[in-house]
């Protein structure tokens, strides 16, 4: 099968990235051993839409070991390593279509060319192959098994499918594992989006008021690390629950009316459409950095910003900045697509480790399951989640106690009080 990469000649360098990257990822590294003597995958023709990073690559060779016959296409326009794609496709013949940078109708075409490969299953993270197959590529939904989703917003595409009658096939909802969320949302996104924002404006964290569009899992780790660096965080959110966290955590909390004019920095992580619009750019101090990280690129009304702007350039790299009719300047970081990943490298690869671990297992579960699964989205079984903590846990060399025969009896009686 052909790919569709930009430059075939930087397969050297994305080798090098690769392995540096797979050192980092010890409970993948372990179940690509077993996979290779095992073959769970064995003819399975796997259709992946992620993320083409060195991580992500590590999972690809562990599919291709377990026997899968997998192709990869790019999950985001800007997140491809164009190097990471060229060594998949030169030393590991894994047929790849992701071109850094690659304009809306390529996106789209890569991701039929992935379909071309007549998945039994798919792995998303943000649902748009399994998008595809309920819509234009409907003829290819009787062969599918199973297909895994790694992100929030693609969870959620596919309850709506769930909900509405229409999924064709099982999906596992691989972003709800405890080892992917906890871990991967939180501390992998917290750090990573801040690493984006750094590389693309080099800007000091330290007495900058930091705001924090969302509360949830990305939303609690961003706001921590914002924090750890020296900023003053404000977190804006639209559910009770999540503001009344984010005020005990010691978080200042108000509407993003009110923290636009105060703001030095605003990311969104929401997940949702026009969290940021035309009301809250005009009133921004002249300077300010808009970024997302969210899945999709519509948390920042982009249009609106447009709209209010009369001169539009390129600061630097990954940095738009817009002239409004006011006067001041307003910075874009990345288009407003996931910042982490267009202007940085993504999640480091420790994290990673963890959530391509449930993407692993989550395919041999299904494989394994055959005809016995339902059209619904289910959860990664629980003792896939505990075995990649247990995992990590000793390859991060930490010990931990086990209950004594006491306690086991103590937890599960209701005779002993005081
Ligand atoms: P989550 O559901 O845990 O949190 C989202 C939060 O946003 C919720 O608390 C919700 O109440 C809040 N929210 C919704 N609308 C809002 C609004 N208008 N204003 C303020 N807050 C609002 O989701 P999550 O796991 O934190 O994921 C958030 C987004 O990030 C999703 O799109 C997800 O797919 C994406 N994601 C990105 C990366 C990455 O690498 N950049 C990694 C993981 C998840
Ligand atoms: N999502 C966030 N970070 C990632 C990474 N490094 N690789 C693949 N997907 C990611």
């Amino acid at each position: 099968m052909k790919s569709d990469i930009k430059d075939v000649r930087l397969a050297n360098q994305g080798k090098l990235k690769i392995e540096w990257a797979g050192r980092q990822m010890p409970v993948l590294a372990l179940i690509q051993k077993r996979f290779a003597k095992e073959k769970p995958l064995k003819g399975v023709r796997i259709s992946a839409c992620l993320h083409v990073t060195s991580e992500t690559a590590n999972l690809m060779i562990a599919l291709k070991a377990g026997g899968a016959n997998a192709v990869l296409c790019a999950s985001n326009p800007l997140s491809t390593q164009d190097d990471v794609a060229a060594s998949l496709v030169k030393h590991f013949g894994i047929p790849t279509f992701a071109i850094k940078g690659e304009n809306k109708s390529t996106y789209y075409k890569h991701i039929n060319q992935a379909l071309d490969h007549e998945p039994h299953m798919t792995m998303d993270d943000g649902a748009d192959l399994v998008s595809a197959i309920h819509s234009e590529r409907k003829d290819l939904a009787d062969t599918m098994k199973g297909s895994t989703e790694e992100t929030t917003t693609g969870v959620i595409r596919l309850r709506s499918l769930e909900a509405k009658g229409l999924l064709r096939f099982p999906v596992v909802a691989v972003n709800d594992a405890q080892t992917k969320h906890f871990f991967d949302n939180r501390y992998g996104t917290g750090q990573s989006t801040i690493d984006g924002i750094l590389r693309a404006t080099n800007i000091l964290m330290s007495g900058s008021v930091f705001v924090v569009c969302g509360y949830g899992w990305c939303g609690r780790g961003l706001a921590q690390k914002a924090k750890g660096m020296g900023a003053r965080v404000i977190v804006t959110e639209i559910d009770p629950l999540k503001a009344l966290e984010a005020v005990m955590d010691g978080f200042d909390v108000m509407s993003l009316v009110k923290a636009a004019s105060i703001g030095d920095i605003f990311v969104t992580v929401t997940g949702n459409l026009h969290v940021i619009r035309g009301e809250h750019f005009q009133t921004m101090k002249s300077g300010a950095i808009v970024a997302n990280s969210g899945h999709f690129n519509v948390e920042i009304d982009i249009p609106a910003l447009q709209k209010l702007s009369k001169r539009v350039r390129e600061a630097r790299p990954f940095v738009t900045e817009y002239e409004l009719k006011n006067g001041r300047k307003i910075n874009l970081i990345a288009e407003g697509r996931l910042v982490n990943l267009a202007a940085a490298e993504g999640h480091p690869a420790s994290v990673m480790d963890m959530s391509f671990a449930n993407q692993a297992l989550s395919a041999e579960w299904v494989t394994q399951s055959g005809d016995q699964l339902e059209k619904r989205v289910y959860s990664v079984p629980l003792a896939i989640d505990e075995k990649i903590a247990a995992l990590k846990l000793e390859a991060l060399q930490v010990r931990i106690d086990r209950l004594t025969p006491d306690q086991t009896h103590y937890l599960s009686s209701w005779e002993m009080g005081t």
